[in-house]
């Protein structure tokens, strides 16, 4: 695993951004067939976004040869309603550069028959492919997607029940009245996110700090489902420096010093 320390949130968004176009620019050198991005929601994820859609307007990358998968979505909540994960997708990134809509993969979040639609959206993924880069968050109980503690870490695209803790901690989108907050969500598994070539997390903030620390020095193991990003072989945590205070001092330097030389 690689650990990139970056001083702010702004520039460890710029970090993960600008390694995502190189991955897109690396890929569509050697070939024709698209490249395929998996993404998260959240407020963590903003400031990359931000950049990304900087870099297009600066003509430094397209995503018409791009197809995304999104992680997660809420069961039950309207795609229009503001905080579906559909919105806050169009909303923050995808209006704003040159994707093709038929190439934005969402679970749909009121499909009549949940466990058929995470079926079919693991068909769609093996059909795309394969993922070729997986970015995503980390909730403060360690969740990946919506995988919270003690889901499976072999499982794949499901219906999740969400934690009383990830209920508070998402209320801050509906009127901090937990009770709007949907109960129950679609998520990419475990498994769906090692199988991709590449996992990109993002990790900002001090509250992240315990489920970076988890990850980085902890054990392998499903009370920490981001300690799953242990085993495969292409993992990069993006942390803000305030994410990493609950690491040791011998890790942060051990990293810092590791990844001087490396620009990107
Ligand atoms: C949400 C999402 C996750 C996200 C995490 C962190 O509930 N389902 O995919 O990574 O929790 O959210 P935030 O970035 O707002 O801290």
């Amino acid at each position: 695993m690689r650990l990139i320390i970056e001083d702010t949130n702004e520039h460890a968004g710029q970090w993960t951004a600008r390694y995502i176009v190189d991955r897109i620019l690396e890929h569509q050198s050697k070939s024709d067939k698209p490249f395929v991005l998996g993404l998260p929601t959240g407020s963590t994820p903003l400031s990359t976004y931000k950049e990304l859609i900087n870099l297009y307007k600066a003509g430094k990358v397209s995503f018409k040869n791009v197809i995304t998968f999104n992680m997660d979505e809420y069961i039950n909540l309207p795609e229009e309603h503001p905080e579906s994960y559909h919105s806050f997708m169009w909303n923050n990134f995808f209006n704003h550069v040159d994707i093709n809509p038929e190439n934005v993969n969402i679970l749909n979040g009121n499909a009549a028959d949940p466990e058929a639609e995470c079926r079919e959206y693991e068909e769609r993924i093996v059909k795309a492919g394969g993922i070729d880069l997986f970015l995503g968050g980390v909730g403060e109980n360690g969740h990946l997607a919506f995988n919270e503690p003690y889901t499976s870490l072999n499982s794949r695209t499901h219906v999740q029940t969400l934690t009383h803790d990830t209920l508070v901690v998402n209320s801050r989108f509906f009127d901090n009245d937990v009770n709007k907050v949907p109960k129950k969500a679609m998520s990419v598994g475990i498994a769906t996110v090692l199988d991709s070539k590449e996992v990109v997390i993002l990790a900002l903030g001090p509250k992240k700090a315990a489920a970076v620390q988890h990850c980085v020095e902890g054990g392998y193991n499903h009370v920490w489902p981001i300690s799953a990003l242990q085993i495969h072989p292409a993992s990069i945590m993006v942390c803000d420096d305030p994410a990493t205070a609950e690491l040791k001092v011998a890790t942060y330097r051990y990293f810092k010093e590791i990844e001087k030389e490396n620009l990107i």
